[in-house]
This record gives structure tokens, C-alpha cells and sequence, in this order.
């Protein structure tokens, strides 16, 4: 096990979970947050749906940092890279091989929910830049914002489209809580994926291998294993659709047969009709208006605006005012 500072136990995962769920499937329609998705074997789900055929985001959005990293180490002359929700932060290393060139990277710091992704990732990290401390913190990005260390000029990156996976509210609140713990000239880096045609985006989110199907229900075997749920995990069928007017794919699992499901960590029993659909991820796509927009609205002034050639997918490096 790497060394990691966390500010999630398995006892505040166990308990954030419990709140989602009794929240989430007391609703109507029934939804649960897609963070939860991530235990090692969704982490491991994600990372091969990044190498499918039908999931252009990760590649698109590798190309604008291949293309530009140099260009953004010259800019921001970072001295520590924040990465939230940082995965397996494959991508990452584009821009921490531009800083390291740079002559400015001191420390990295990486976030996620998943502490089985920052084992692996934080331990790659530390091989790969010896010259740099590297701290892996087990939080979460909607709440320990306050607790990142590293020293000033910080630039946060928030890649994959991750942002994407917040509602509105969601998104305005982490971005302003973003800007209030950064000191005015720092830097975010963000990632988004853009607004495009249907057949392309269902397609991303609906592979003819099954894995992002896989990915999904692997919620349920979430809930079954930390609270004891008997979901029928082969019962749910996966989909997803395109909400045009939201401007999201939502991902739902559907219910192929009337069923009762008991949830004993929350004492709850939980009635699925046949056919009922529970959301379990919205993917916001964007315009480049709507995220100059939200990142003004939050303090932060938009320096620069990437896409790959392709123009699916968004980069855009902005300053805290
Ligand atoms: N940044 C990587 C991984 C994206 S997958 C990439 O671009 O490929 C989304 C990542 O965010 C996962 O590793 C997941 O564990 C993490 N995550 C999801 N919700 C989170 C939250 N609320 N706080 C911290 N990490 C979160
Ligand atoms: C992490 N996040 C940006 C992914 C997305 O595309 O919204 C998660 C994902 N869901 C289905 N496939 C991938």
C-alpha cells in the first residue's frame, strides 16, 4: 500500500453512502450520485472504457494536452499540480513532463474517492518524478477542497469531463468553493467535454462491448457489498439516453422485472416496478459559452480555450481573478 493522506475513511465512505442512498431512493424517479461508482473494480471498469473504440473524450482531450502542455507549463509556471478526481492520471503526466522540463515542479497532489486508483497512480508518480514530492489524498472534491496542500503558483486540474458528472448547482458551488481556496493568479486547468451529435454521444456511453453497462451496475454491487443490499445486479439493464434540453447523457439502470429490494445497513426496502429506471450519472456536454460563463461566475478569468481537431472536446486554462 502506497503512502496516502486520507480525509475519506471506510467509515465516512460507509456513512456518505448510506445518506445517498436513503436520500437517492426514497426520490422519484430513484437516483444515486455517480461517485459511488468507484470502488477498484469501477476504477478498473473506467480506465477500459477509456480504450474503447466508442469513447473519444479521453483521446480527444489527450491530443489538446499533448499539443499544448508545453505551451501551459510556460504559462503557469506552475509549481504544484493539483490534480481532483484524478484516476489512474495517465493523461497528467503530458503536463508534468512540460512542468518538469519547465524547471518548475516541486509537488504533485492527487485526489480521488478511489484510494485502490491513487495506490497505483501515486506509486507510478513517484518513479516516474523523484524531483518532485508526491502527496495521493484519499477526499473528496466537493468537500476537501480546504485541505489540498502544496505551495504557491498551485495549477488545479480537473481533466476527463469529470466536471461534467456535477448538475448545475453542483457545478457552480464546487467552482466558487475552487476559487475561494486559491489564491488570486493561481490556475485551473479544466477539461469538458463538448456538445455534438446524438448518435456519438450514445455511442460513447453505450459500447457494443458492454462495458460501460458493466461499469454501471457496478453501483449495485457497491451498495450489496457495503450495506449489505440484495440487489439482483443481472436484473438491471443498462441505458443511456440523450437529454437534448439539459445538454446531458444520463446513464439509468432499469429494472427487468418487478422486484423488492432490502437495504439492511438503512433499513430500507426498496420497490421496483418493471421497467422503472434509476439514474445513476448525468455527463453534462458544453458549449464554450456555458463554460466561460460558469468559470466567470465562480472568479475565475478564461486565459486560454483548446479542442482537439475534431473540435469534441474542450481544455481551457483560466486564472483565479
Ligand atoms: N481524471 C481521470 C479520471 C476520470 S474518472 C481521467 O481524466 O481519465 C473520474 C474520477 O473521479 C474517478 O477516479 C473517481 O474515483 C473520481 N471521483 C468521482 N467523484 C469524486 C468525488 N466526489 N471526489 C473525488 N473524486 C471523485
Ligand atoms: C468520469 N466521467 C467524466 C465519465 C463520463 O464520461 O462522464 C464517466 C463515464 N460514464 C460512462 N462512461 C464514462
Amino acid at each position: 500500500m502506497t503512502d496516502l493522506t486520507v480525509h475519506l475513511t471506510q467509515t465516512d465512505i460507509v456513512r456518505g453512502l448510506r445518506s445517498d442512498v436513503l436520500t437517492g431512493l426514497a426520490a422519484t424517479p430513484k437516483t444515486l450520485p455517480p461517485k459511488w461508482f468507484y470502488d477498484a473494480r469501477g476504477s478498473e471498469l473506467f480506465e477500459e472504457i477509456t480504450r474503447l473504440e466508442e469513447y473519444y473524450p479521453t483521446r480527444a482531450e489527450r491530443e489538446v494536452l499533448a499539443d499544448r502542455a508545453g505551451e501551459i507549463a510556460e504559462l503557469t509556471g506552475a509549481r504544484t499540480l493539483v490534480e481532483l478526481g484524478s484516476g489512474s492520471s495517465e493523461k497528467t503526466r503530458l503536463l508534468l513532463d512540460a512542468l518538469r522540463d519547465a524547471g518548475t515542479l516541486r509537488e504533485i497532489v492527487a485526489l480521488d474517492v478511489s484510494d485502490a486508483a491513487l495506490d497505483q497512480s501515486v506509486a507510478v508518480l513517484r518513479d516516474a518524478y523523484a524531483q518532485a514530492a508526491v502527496h495521493g489524498v484519499v477526499g473528496d472534491f466537493t468537500q476537501h477542497l480546504a485541505l489540498l496542500p502544496g505551495n504557491a503558483p498551485r495549477m488545479v486540474v480537473f481533466l476527463g469531463g469529470t466536471i461534467g458528472n456535477l448538475v448545475p448547482a453542483e457545478r457552480a458551488k464546487f467552482l466558487s468553493a475552487l476559487r475561494d481556496n486559491l489564491r488570486a493568479g493561481e490556475w485551473l486547468l479544466l477539461g469538458t467535454d463538448l456538445v455534438k451529435d446524438r448518435d456519438t454521444l450514445v455511442r460513447a456511453y453505450d459500447d457494443a462491448r458492454g462495458v460501460t453497462a458493466e461499469f454501471n451496475r457496478n453501483v449495485l454491487h457497491v451498495l450489496n457489498r457495503e450495506l449489505g443490499a440484495d440487489f439482483d445486479v443481472a436484473a438491471f439493464e443498462h441505458v443511456a439516453v440523450w437529454d437534448e434540453r439539459e445538454e446531458w447523457i444520463e446513464m439509468r439502470l432499469r429494472a427487468t422485472r418487478a422486484m423488492r429490494v432490502r437495504i439492511p445497513a438503512v433499513n430500507l426496502d426498496v420497490d421496483f416496478a418493471d421497467g422503472e429506471e434509476m439514474r445513476t450519472e448525468v455527463s453534462a456536454k458544453f458549449r464554450p459559452e456555458r463554460v466561460a460563463a460558469e468559470l466567470a461566475d465562480a472568479g475565475f478569468a478564461l486565459s486560454d480555450w483548446w479542442t482537439d481537431k475534431l473540435g469534441r472536446f474542450g481544455v481551457s486554462l483560466a486564472r483565479a481573478d
